[in-house]
């Protein structure tokens, strides 16, 4: 049955209009009206006329902002990587732990062996946990298998997951996340391109994590080039620890984005540019890992490259399930304004999923998948660190997670 909500009383209301470059529009004293789901409609508190609703619901003069959209995460897998943390406390670094057959391969070997069950209700946990915390979008990427079974058991989880959530789920197959220990680069890079066909089926986009110890240029064109016949999104994790220039030719071959970036040089952003490829930045990594470089942001601004945040959610690099504690590191390391964190969290991290018509923004048309704070103002956002303010999560004008105010 077609439904009309009106919430009235809306304190200040935050919609998106651009990721690339950051821009949002704040209303104060209105009210957001939802039918079928979508946003219809934004008036001025005073001007409304309850009978013509299914419902009103009043938002007691709160901040609402769009739902978090978690464009980059590893959210399927199975144990725990507190020992890797440890010695890297004390001096020693995320690659030597992949050299020595720990880091990656310690999870890899850890998700081989778990059931599909426990590598579902596992994930499910999380996100249960993300949601509640405000992300009402997700992207999923495999690479815990480094083997056809595995891979696919993954993805598998995946789908059940976008069953039993009520939450859009974008699925990624990153094969190339790691060379396993049973086979040598090229003749694993040949299975993964052998297989590509079969993995197509279950995901949405392709992804490599192009770095010393794991992936080179070459193996990314190669992958790419044969992946893009088939329709897979292109992603990619590069210019990371060290510069390979994966970005260049993944922005080259239609990357819808490139993530990581923190050593992307000026001719990397100029690609980018070219293709409109979207910057994923992930300040959860850079602070786990004690990285000092950060990505050069405020250039990718100001050449209109869209930029997105994500939490990159992960047992090895980035133990982060939370978007508001992405935003609050974004702000505050790299220097940008609660309103770019905000547009990058939300629009833009869609706009990396290719999903920008459909939410991130607010926007009317776009499905209403919005965040009621425990505040008036947004920037406590980015005042308050640690503190959880998300109220009520809504997707598509329901009560995804919390309670109404
Ligand atoms: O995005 N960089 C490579 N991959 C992941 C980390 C995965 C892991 O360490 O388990 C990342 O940081
Ligand atoms: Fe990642």
């Amino acid at each position: 049955m077609p439904k009309t909500i009106c919430f009235k009383n809306i304190g200040e209301l935050i919609q998106v209009e651009s990721a690339g470059p950051p821009k949002i529009r704040i209303q104060r004293n209105c009210a957001l009206v939802v039918k079928d789901g979508q946003v219809l409609d934004v008036l001025a508190n005073a001007g409304i006329r309850p009978k013509s609703y299914d419902e009103v619901i009043d938002l007691k003069k709160r901040s609402v902002v769009p739902g978090f959209v978690d464009c980059h995460t590893h959210l399927i897998y199975a144990g725990e990587r507190k020992e890797e943390m440890v010695a890297r406390i004390q001096g020693s670094t995320y690659l030597e732990a992949l050299e020595e057959g720990g880091g990656i391969l310690q999870t890899v070997r850890e998700t081989r062996e778990a059931t599909e069950k426990e590598l579902y209700l596992g994930a499910r946990k999380r996100m249960v946990k993300m949601m509640a915390l405000g992300t009402t979008a997700f992207e999923i990427k495999s690479g815990y298998g480094l083997d056809y079974e595995t891979e696919m058991k993954m993805l598998k989880v995946g789908h059940k997951l976008r069953k039993s959530l009520k939450v859009p789920i974008t699925l990624t197959y990153l094969g190339a996340h790691a060379v396993p220990p049973e086979m040598n680069k090229a003749a694993y890079l040949e299975t993964i391109i052998g297989h590509l066909k079969e993995f197509r089926e279950l995901a949405d986009g392709i992804d490599i994590f192009c770095e010393r110890g794991a992936f080179s240029v070459t193996d990314l064109r190669r992958l790419f080039l044969q992946a893009r016949l088939m329709g897979f999104q292109i992603r990619a994790h590069v210019e990371e620890l060290s510069h390979s220039g994966g970005c260049y030719h993944a922005a080259r071959l239609g990357a819808l984005s490139c993530d990581h970036l923190e050593h992307a040089l000026p001719k990397d952003l100029r690609a980018m540019q070219m293709s409109g490829t979207t910057a994923v930045l992930m300040p959860g990594v850079t602070f786990f890992l004690a990285n000092s470089q950060l990505p050069p942001v405020h250039t990718m601004i100001e050449k209109g490259i869209p930029i997105a945040l994500a939490t990159d959610c992960n047992p090895g690099s980035s133990p982060v399930y939370n978007m508001q504690t992405v935003l609050y590191m974004a702000a505050h390391m790299y220097r940008i304004t609660p309103e770019q964190a905000i547009s990058a969290a939300t629009l833009g991290s869609a706009k990396a999923l290719g999903q920008e018509e459909h939410f991130g923004g607010l926007l009317p048309d776009q499905q209403a998948d919005f965040l009621v704070l425990k505040t008036d103002d947004y920037r406590d956002l980015f005042y308050y660190f640690g503190d959880n303010l998300v109220q009520t999560v809504y997707r598509k004008g329901n009560v995804l997670s919390g309670e109404q105010p």
